[in-house]
């Protein structure tokens, strides 16, 4: 790992914790406007300053974030599908890397979706993805996105975990699952985990709690968040 990449790494991964609590705003690129974040600007403004990182696409960063914000940004540079669309896993790169550092991004985040139509094709863009953040020190996390019939197992999980880092992926975002420490031991690199939909506030927590005792690094958590009544 360079200086510059470790240097990035540091600013979401907090060394003096070893943890992190990433604020993933970035469902519209298929979602739409997801409840909560119709208008992001106004979700994000009370937020920001609680959250560790934020996970952004770049048309929300810049119309949306402030741009004197100190939180670090996980820029998400996957797309070109949508909630109607034909297949979810048919994505693509949507930002350049010259475009993330222009926007000073700390990190870059890639969606994968192993056991789909597409996979191939989203792997290959993991990879390319690697290829440039080590060119530039730019980490790059990889999301093991699921599909709409895919089933959230240990062993899934733990098959996307692995290959994701396998490919180079400096930091992952899953869900977590029953038996998570298995999933954990089998990827050489820090796991973040998704909320996934909105729960009752202590059974977020709890979810939290859990993921972290079996060796999550930390939440890239959006909706249980930002559709919390009380999201700080
Ligand atoms: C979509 C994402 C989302 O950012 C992710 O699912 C996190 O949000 P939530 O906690 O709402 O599930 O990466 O692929």
């Amino acid at each position: 790992m360079t200086w510059g990449l470790k240097n990035r790494l540091s600013r979401i991964i907090k060394p003096e914790t070893g943890r992190t609590v990433m604020l993933a705003i970035d469902h519209g690129y298929f979602l739409g406007p997801t409840t909560g974040l119709e208008v992001p600007s106004k979700t994000i403004a009370p937020i920001i300053p609680f959250a560790d990182a934020l996970m952004p696409t770049r048309g929300v960063l810049r119309t949306s974030v402030e741009a004197t914000t100190s939180t670090p940004i996980v820029l998400r540079v996957s797309g070109g599908n949508s909630i109607v669309g034909s297949d979810l896993s048919n994505e693509g790169i949507t930002t350049s890397m010259e475009e993330a550092i222009r926007l000073n991004a700390a990190g870059v985040a890639l969606s994968i979706y192993v056991g789909s139509e597409y996979e191939h094709q989203t792997l290959m863009n993991l990879s390319r993805l690697v290829d440039k953040g080590e060119r530039y020190g730019m980490p790059v996390l990889a999301v093991t996105a699921v599909g709409k019939e895919m089933a959230r197992d240990t062993r899934y999980l733990a098959l996307c975990c692995r290959i994701a880092a396998e490919l180079g992926a400096h930091f992952v975002k899953t869900y977590y699952c029953e038996d998570f420490e298995k999933v954990v031991t089998g990827c050489p690199v820090p796991l973040v985990i998704a909320g996934g939909k909105k729960l009752p506030e202590k059974e977020a927590l709890q979810l939290t709690y859990d993921a972290i005792v079996h060796g999550a690094t930390g939440v890239d958590m959006g909706r249980n968040i930002f559709q919390s009544a009380h999201p700080v």
